[in-house]
């Protein structure tokens, strides 16, 4: 059953809530909660631009690389083969010998450099082609997002790697990495040129509440691994705080699968989910032998330790931005209900 469909030019109109004002008979009078838009979310409204959508594709796709080699920085404790910064080695342009743990740390800020330019040409490209000024102000956050990242890598190089602050470098950048794939999300052509068939789920906790804490509670677990990774904490709460996050992902996951599975917007991301976390349990299973059973001396790092820890935060950004593009897509296809209720909302059949 298609649940979604393209809007009528002009009728102002969304196509999930014609349906419910159709009435299905005399005598069926009922009252439905009304659905609440959420403003921001509010589709329509800018043509579809294949090539900018490609284009912020690119940069997402490039951040997650970043962050895969800024790992390998951590991993292979090269965090200070570059002492000084902005410079390296005293000059802005000239390029340091690319060996041992320079090639790993130099070769991270040379990347995150070019994500910084491609970020920069995103934000100007928005604000010329989208004309959704929320779409804007997103571009311009990414660029805001990337230079206090850029920002936290320097900060921690000069002060020799504190914990709070190595964590905090982590956990922006993976913030960063959720803002490029929202506006891959964003640029796409269903969410330029559609208006979804919304449903509607009386169920408590609302789905969508359930969806974005899945999503905070993902990035307390990302902080609580950078802690331990950055030396700040002991693994207890991140272990702990994984049943949390295992409970919530399989109910936000199996709850979508349940009753929207038929949406294709939300089974896949909710699919994917699902799969992921049973990857990330595996990586931390690992990531906790060969880091710490195997390899407590991290000065010299053994390849399956880097393998094993790099996948593991590699996952976790694949996770948590998945969790991000699932609570979008239930805020978009399950609006929350306001106890408010609509006269001659009788079409709509509760989810
Ligand atoms: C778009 C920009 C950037 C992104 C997305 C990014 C991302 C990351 C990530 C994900 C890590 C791994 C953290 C971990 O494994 O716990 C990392 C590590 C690191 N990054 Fe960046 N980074 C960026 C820019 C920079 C810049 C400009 C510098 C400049 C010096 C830098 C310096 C470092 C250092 C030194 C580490 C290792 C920290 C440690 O071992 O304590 N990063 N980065
Ligand atoms: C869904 C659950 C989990 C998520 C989302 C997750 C995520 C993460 C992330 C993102 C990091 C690195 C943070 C950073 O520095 O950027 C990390 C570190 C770590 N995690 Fe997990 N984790 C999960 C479950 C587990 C489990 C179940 C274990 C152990 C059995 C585990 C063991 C570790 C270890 C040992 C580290 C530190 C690795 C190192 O020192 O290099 N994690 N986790």
């Amino acid at each position: 059953m298609e649940q979604y469909g393209p809007i009528l030019p002009g009728s102002g109109e969304s196509a999930g809530f014609r349906g419910f004002r159709n009435s299905p008979g005399r005598g069926q009078q009922q009252r439905a909660p009304a659905p609440r838009r959420s403003r921001i979310l509010k589709p329509l409204t800018t043509p579809y631009n294949r090539t900018l959508h490609s284009f912020a594709i690119f940069t997402a796709s490039a951040t997650f690389l970043l962050i895969a080699a800024g790992a390998l920085v951590t991993s292979n404790s090269a965090g200070l083969s570059v002492p000084d910064w902005p410079t390296s080695f005293g000059s802005l342009y000239r390029m340091p010998p690319m060996v041992g743990g320079v090639k790993f740390e130099h070769g991270h800020r040379m990347f995150a450099e070019f994500i910084g330019l491609l970020t920069i040409a995103l934000a100007l490209w928005t604000t010329r082609a989208d004309r959704r000024p929320w779409m804007r102000k997103l571009g311009w956050a990414a660029l805001a997002t990337v230079i206090v990242q850029g920002i936290l890598g320097g900060v921690t190089v000069l002060n020799g790697l504190p914990p709070a602050i190595s964590t905090a470098h982590a956990a922006v950048g993976q913030a960063f990495f959720c803002i490029a794939v929202a506006i891959s999300l964003f640029t796409g052509q269903r969410w330029s040129g559609e208006e979804p068939r919304t449903q509607v789920d009386l169920r408590r906790p609302p789905l969508t509440a359930l969806a974005w804490v899945t999503v905070a509670a993902i990035y307390v677990q990302l902080i609580l691994g950078g802690m331990f990774r950055h030396h700040g904490m002991r693994l207890l709460p991140h272990l702990i705080w994984a049943a949390v996050v295992t409970l919530l992902t399989l109910w936000t996951t199996l709850r979508v699968l349940s009753r929207h599975g038929q949406v294709e917007p939300l089974r896949r991301p909710a699919f994917i989910l699902a799969h992921l976390l049973a990857i990330q349990l595996g990586l931390g299973f690992l990531a906790y032998l060969t880091r710490v059973v195997w390899n407590p001396n991290t000065a010299h790092p053994t390849a399956l330790m880097v393998g094993a820890t790099v996948a593991h935060v590699s996952v976790g950004a694949l996770l948590l931005a998945t969790a991000v593009v699932l609570a979008i897509q239930v805020t978009r296809y399950v609006p929350v209900v306001s106890d408010e209720t609509v006269e001659g909302t009788e079409g709509a059949v509760p989810a």
